[in-house]
């Protein structure tokens, strides 16, 4: 394994040290990255949440002056369907065929003659922002601008936000904390302006928009009235709000501690005020969001205690790595977005589903998941032993099972293919990249070999068996025997990673293939950790993969490609190529001296305006597996992979943010550099950089 010179300090300091002494004091670094803002951030919420649920603030821990979304794993919504004759049910789109080595393959793209029913299905259902909680300052008109002193800490460590500011020369204190078990946020709030009908807090309900593939940064509709119901009923100490949006209804509890009143406001439709009912400074309150009611809701101190006791959990358990903050501003960056990220992602990026690119900060591709992202998502939390996190959503592989058998027999395959754009169902949305991308298919092997590095038990054989085996039948029956060159072509039609070819052209794309020997190799290696036979065609058909494209002796994206360097459109994206030595280990196909080539050549030509997200990660998990500490940070300290205040991940130009494959590969890259890789201690950051690293796993 390749060592460069700069490993030496870094690995030396972390090695010498054993682990259990190694202790970093992790509550004293986590807390030095605690968020303080003096105003709204322009753009991006400041959020407290629990992976399936999260609720955005202004400078005021509420959505008082900007409207900052509220959304959750289960809260969706159905547009009316489309009217047009024949294209009134989703069991009236067809898709389309395309040819596919001399037979006709259906493929689910959006039909020209079935317009609407395919827009229907590619933009329903969509996700709901649940509300808006605010400050309601007695029918005052009030703007940010109009408060003095602000000042707002996210406490890291607790999972809890603290607001203050003073209106007219009066303070106002507000608490917000979520809780880690159920989708409630509890509020405190202290004020004289409570005494005397000043102050309260008003609640809304907006409509469900689904118009747009981005709803960001606001999601909903809030002057479409009509088209919505909310009723009050009120009980003591508590009320509850049924808000049906066509089939959608969901119910939202209000509970207060203390005397308060709640009504609807006049000439509102979905707006609700709740004051403080006698002479109090006090209000402290809970919003618990659920498709039904919840009969008993936890205090804001008990919740306030759970979410100390979570997040104090989740900052201490697993790996951490300590950078030399003080004395590197570039490591004192790198440990903030790793700081922030880790943050973030437990609050948008671990439900019940995988997350959605802009998680639970606003709606991107209509809150719908990506199952070819799912990589991105999830891997880090193996690296960093989270594994609670990781096992809420991983078992969608095995829950979407019976909808990618389904997708494989209607196109004449074997085994389970892999959908893309997703919505909770499992049903995959219409669209040409849509239907033709395949690097989703080998991520579950990539998962299920993580596992069971990890926990290499019987129960986690068992745990993937059926979904390796269904998947590797694909794979195999979807690779095509070439009677000219006598060995197996991925493609075409087919998208590569980068999405940016002609899918009828596309053959034999270099990351891909890489990816199937790799995830055929772990479905191999399940079956003989058995004691099963392997399928005699799936050795055969991995042994006999196309090679590596090759052309002016570097790898290219594939096979046949034309001028690919010089091509603008080409030579620009995802540099998948280059995952084949970094993101994934080498398999007996790399030729490493042809691979330097190619990142020689991928830095000298790779037009980099339109990398975003996962690219810098990716590169630099190429340059750690080279030995390039330097680079690598470099890479993830790009000046167009930024992160914004608040350590949301910029989109840039085709994506708006937050875009949180950039924070979890991040995670990933990092993870990668402090835990090292097979036949690689790690870990290997800059040589003058003190690291000190603990309770890391090995990447492959
Ligand atoms: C939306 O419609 C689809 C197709 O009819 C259905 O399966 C799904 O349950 C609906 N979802 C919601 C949230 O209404
Ligand atoms: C709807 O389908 C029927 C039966 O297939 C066909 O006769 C008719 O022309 C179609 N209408 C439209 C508007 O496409
Ligand atoms: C690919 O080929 C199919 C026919 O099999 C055709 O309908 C489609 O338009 C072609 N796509 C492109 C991008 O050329
Ligand atoms: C409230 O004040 C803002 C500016 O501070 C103004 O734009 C808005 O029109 C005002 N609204 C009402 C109802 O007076
Ligand atoms: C602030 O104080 C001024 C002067 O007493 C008063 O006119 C105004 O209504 C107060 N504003 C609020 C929001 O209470
Ligand atoms: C609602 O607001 C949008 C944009 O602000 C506007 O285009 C639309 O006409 C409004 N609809 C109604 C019913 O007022
Ligand atoms: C509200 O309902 C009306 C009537 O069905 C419809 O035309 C309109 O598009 C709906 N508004 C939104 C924002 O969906
Ligand atoms: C409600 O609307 C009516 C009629 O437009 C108006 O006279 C009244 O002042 C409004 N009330 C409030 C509390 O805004
Ligand atoms: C911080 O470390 C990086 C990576 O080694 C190095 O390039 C940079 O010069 C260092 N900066 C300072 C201020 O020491
Ligand atoms: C077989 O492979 C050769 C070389 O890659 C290619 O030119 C040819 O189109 C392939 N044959 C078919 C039928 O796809
Ligand atoms: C590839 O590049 C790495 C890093 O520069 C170097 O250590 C290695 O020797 C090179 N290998 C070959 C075969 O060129
Ligand atoms: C890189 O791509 C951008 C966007 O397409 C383009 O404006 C720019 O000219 C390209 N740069 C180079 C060096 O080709």
């Amino acid at each position: 394994m390749l060592l460069s010179r700069s490993w030496s300090i870094s690995l030396l300091l972390a090695a010498a040290v054993p682990l259990a002494e190694c202790k970093i004091d992790r509550e004293s670094i986590v807390r030095q990255f605690n968020l303080e803002l003096s105003q709204s951030h322009s753009y991006s919420p400041v959020q407290v949440g629990n992976g399936n649920f999260a609720f955005g603030t202004d400078i005021t821990g509420l959505q008082t002056f900007v409207p900052h979304n509220t959304l959750s794993s289960w809260g969706w919504h159905n547009s009316s369907l489309p009217t047009t004759p024949n294209q009134t049910s989703i069991t009236d789109y067809t898709g389309l065929e395309w040819w596919t080595h001399d037979r006709l393959v259906n493929y689910a793209q959006p039909n020209p003659t079935e317009k609407d029913i395919s827009q229907w299905m590619i933009s329903n259902p969509h996700r709901i922002n649940l509300g808006r909680i605010g400050l309601w300052f007695g029918g005052h008109n009030v703007s940010e601008e109009m408060l003095s002193g602000k000042h707002q800490v996210l406490d890291l460590w607790k999972g809890a936000i603290s607001s203050s500011f003073s209106l007219n020369g009066t303070d106002v204190r507000v608490h917000t904390v979520a809780s880690p078990e159920t989708d409630t946020v509890a509020v405190e709030i202290r004020s004289d302006l409570l005494n005397n009908g000043a102050l309260g807090v008003f609640l809304d309900f907006p409509y469900a928009s689904g118009k747009s593939k981005f709803d960001a940064p606001f999601v909903g509709v809030w002057n479409a009235t009509g088209n919505h119901t909310t009723t009050l009923k009120i009980e003591k100490r508590r009320a509850s709000i049924r808000h049906t949006l066509d089939a959608t209804s969901y119910i939202t509890d209000i509970v207060w501690e203390n005397e308060a009143n709640i009504k609807k406001l006049s000439n509102y439709t979905h707006k609700y005020i709740l004051e403080p009912g006698t002479r109090s400074n006090t209000l402290v309150f809970t919003v618990t969001y659920a498709p039904e009611s919840q009969k008993s809701v936890e205090t804001f101190e008990d919740i306030g205690k759970k979410a100390t006791e979570w997040w104090s959990d989740y900052w201490s358990s697993g790996a951490f790595a300590s950078l030399p903050i003080d004395t590197n501003s570039s490591a004192k960056e790198l440990q903030r977005r790793i700081i922030l990220s880790q943050y973030l992602l437990a609050v948008n990026g671990a439900g019940k589903d995988p997350a959605q690119e802009s998680g639970l900060v606003n709606n991107g591709w209509y809150g719908k998941f990506h199952m070819e992202m799912v990589f991105w998502h999830l891997a880090h939390w193996t690296l960093w032993n989270k594994w609670s996190l990781y096992d809420r959503s991983i078992g969608v592989y095995e829950r979407f099972l019976p909808a990618s058998f389904e997708r494989a027999k209607n196109q004449g395959y074997n085994g389970a293919r892999i959908g893309k754009m997703s919505d909770p169902s499992g049903r995959s949305a219409p669209g040409e990249i849509n239907s033709l991308l395949i690097w989703q298919q080998p991520h579950p092997m990539y998962f299920a070999e993580m596992e069971y590095r990890k926990f290499p038990t019987e129960k986690t054989l068992q745990k993937w068996d059926r979904v390796l085996t269904a998947v590797a039948d694909f794979m195999v029956s979807y690779a095509w025997f070439n009677e000219s060159t006598k060995v197996y072509d991925l493609g075409p039609p087919m998208y590569p990673v980068s999405e940016n070819t002609n899918p009828n052209q596309t053959v034999n794309p270099t990351f891909e293939l890489a990816y199937w020997r790799f995830g055929l190799e772990v479905a191999e290696q399940w079956q003989l950790r058995q004691d099963k036979p392997i399928p005699s065609n799936w050795r055969s058909i991995k042994e006999n993969l196309a090679p590596f494209p090759i052309e002016n002796e570097v790898y290219v994206l594939y096979e046949g490609v034309k001028n690919m360097w010089t091509t603008p459109s080409l030579a620009e994206d995802h540099p998948g190529l280059l995952g084949i030595y970094g993101w994934l280990p080498p398999d007996s196909r790399l030729n490493l001296s042809t691979f330097n080539k190619t990142v020689d050549k991928v830095y000298q030509s790779w037009n980099f305006t339109y990398s975003y997200g996962w690219d810098f990660p990716l590169l630099a998990m190429t340059a750690a597996r080279l030995g390039d500490s330097e680079r690598a940070v470099h890479w993830l300290l790009d000046p167009s992979n930024e992160f914004d205040e608040i350590g949301m991940p910029v989109g840039g130009t085709r994506v708006p943010t937050p875009y949180f494959p950039a924070s979890a590969g991040l995670l990933l890259a990092v993870g990668m550099m402090a835990g090292g890789w097979d036949g690689f201690e790690g870990p290997v950051f800059p040589k003058e950089w003190e690291v000190a690293v603990e309770g890391f796993s090995k990447a492959m």
